[in-house]
């Protein structure tokens, strides 16, 4: 079966974030985190934009074992030899080197032209692998890069080397079908691209992130990068959890397979969350507070009865223990029941008749019951009984 690779990029990627900066020893933190939850790769950081992230970048390629690390560096001969400076501390290190291969990003940003880029690219390559056994290239806005001039950089990546070519829809414009459609025509088109690692890397800036990397799946590619929580430049990067959930979850759909310890993934979202200061949305695929938590009669009433019928991943895949009943004003007598007997209380008949009555005229005002008016209500009833 298929293995993709996660490549992590919360601490490069992710850490663009507006308004996110963590310390050394919290990216070190992370990367330890990543390391349980066993990704594939981490991208560290970008080693020459600060020496704080070249600091991180090497401490975590000295400490962290497991996972390739991997430092993020432009086309130019001195990022790349900053970041190998920085990796080189690893047992696995790689050198990640990108540049604008669309024509809005050589005219307008670079002010270069398509041949200067093209060479550019193929002796980056050439450097970093005459420093580094492990490569990555990634062509930056490469789904608004015209097909043709695309096939031709990467042939030239190739040619030079890489051992990854990453294929990156920078701004989040692309959609699933028009991606995988463009990834298989660039294979046709680049045919050394089959004995490298296709990777795909999608913005959020439409919200098909995610849907945009299982299509890059479908199209062939085996790795995914993506970042913790879905943080990243502007919307965000494609969010690990729900690419790994979706990958094992629907392996039935889309036959690969993922190294990931998806047990770790509740810890490593809540960490993130705490360092960054980017709060999770409750209604958060995967790891949102409400993922698993059900609050109508009816949903209640199937998940006490069988989880599949309203559960099509379980909290414990995702180190999630405990009650996933929320009691609010659309939950049934059975959840209620169920709830009391997890506080030590057995209800019956009227004393239980009654108590709902009172926890619906609570849930009524309340938005949340919690576990002491449910303790008051129980003790209430059982000793009026
Ligand atoms: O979004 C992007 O294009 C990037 C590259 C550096 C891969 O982050
Ligand atoms: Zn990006």
């Amino acid at each position: 079966m298929r293995r993709i690779q996660i490549f992590d990029t919360t601490l490069r990627d992710g850490e663009q974030s507006p308004g996110i900066s963590l310390s050394v020893e919290e990216k070190v933190e992370i990367a330890h985190q990543l390391a349980r939850l066993k990704v594939d790769v981490i991208e560290a950081g970008f080693p020459i934009t600060s020496e704080g992230d070249f600091e991180a970048v090497s401490r975590i390629a000295s400490e962290v074992e497991g996972p390739v690390i991997a430092g993020l560096a432009r086309i130019h001969q001195e990022d790349i030899e900053r970041a190998w400076e920085a990796v080189r501390w690893s047992r696995r290190p790689r050198i990640h080197t990108f540049v604008g291969t669309s024509d809005l990003h050589i005219e307008h940003q670079m002010r270069s032209t398509r041949e200067e880029i093209l060479s550019g690219a193929a002796e980056a390559v050439r450097l970093a692998k005459s420093l580094c056994e492990n490569v990555e290239f990634s062509p930056m806005d490469a789904t608004r890069t015209d097909i043709g001039y695309l096939a031709e950089v990467v042939a030239a990546a190739v040619e030079a080397g890489a051992d990854v070519i990453n294929i990156a829809d920078t701004v989040g414009y692309t959609t699933p079908a028009e991606f995988a459609a463009f990834l298989r025509e660039l294979k046709e088109r680049v045919p050394g691209l089959a004995e490298r690692v296709l990777s795909v890397h999608c913005h959020d800036d439409l919200g098909m992130a995610v849907a945009n990397s299982l299509a890059g799946v479908e199209a062939g590619a085996t790795q995914v990068e993506v970042a913790v929580n879905g943080i990243g430049e502007r919307a965000g990067n494609a969010s690990l959890e729900e690419v790994v959930m979706a990958l094992v979850t629907r392996k039935d759909y889309y036959g690969v397979e993922v190294g990931v310890e998806t047990r770790q993934l509740a810890n490593t979202s809540r960490m993130v969350s705490n360092m960054t200061g980017y709060d999770v949305p409750p209604n958060k695929a995967v790891v949102g507070r409400n993922a698993f938590l059900h609050e109508s009669g009816i949903h209640q009433d199937g998940v006490l009865k069988d989880r599949r019928t309203f559960e099509i991943m379980k909290p414990a895949d995702i180190g999630l223990e405990g009650t996933n009943i929320f009691l609010g004003k659309h939950s049934g007598r059975h959840a209620l029941k169920e709830a009391l007997a997890d506080l030590g209380y057995t209800l019956e008949g009227e004393t239980l008749k009654r108590a709902f009555k009172r926890f619906k005229e609570l849930a009524d005002h309340k938005k949340t019951v919690t576990a002491a008016d449910l303790e008051a209500i129980a003790a209430d009833e059982v000793g009026s009984f």
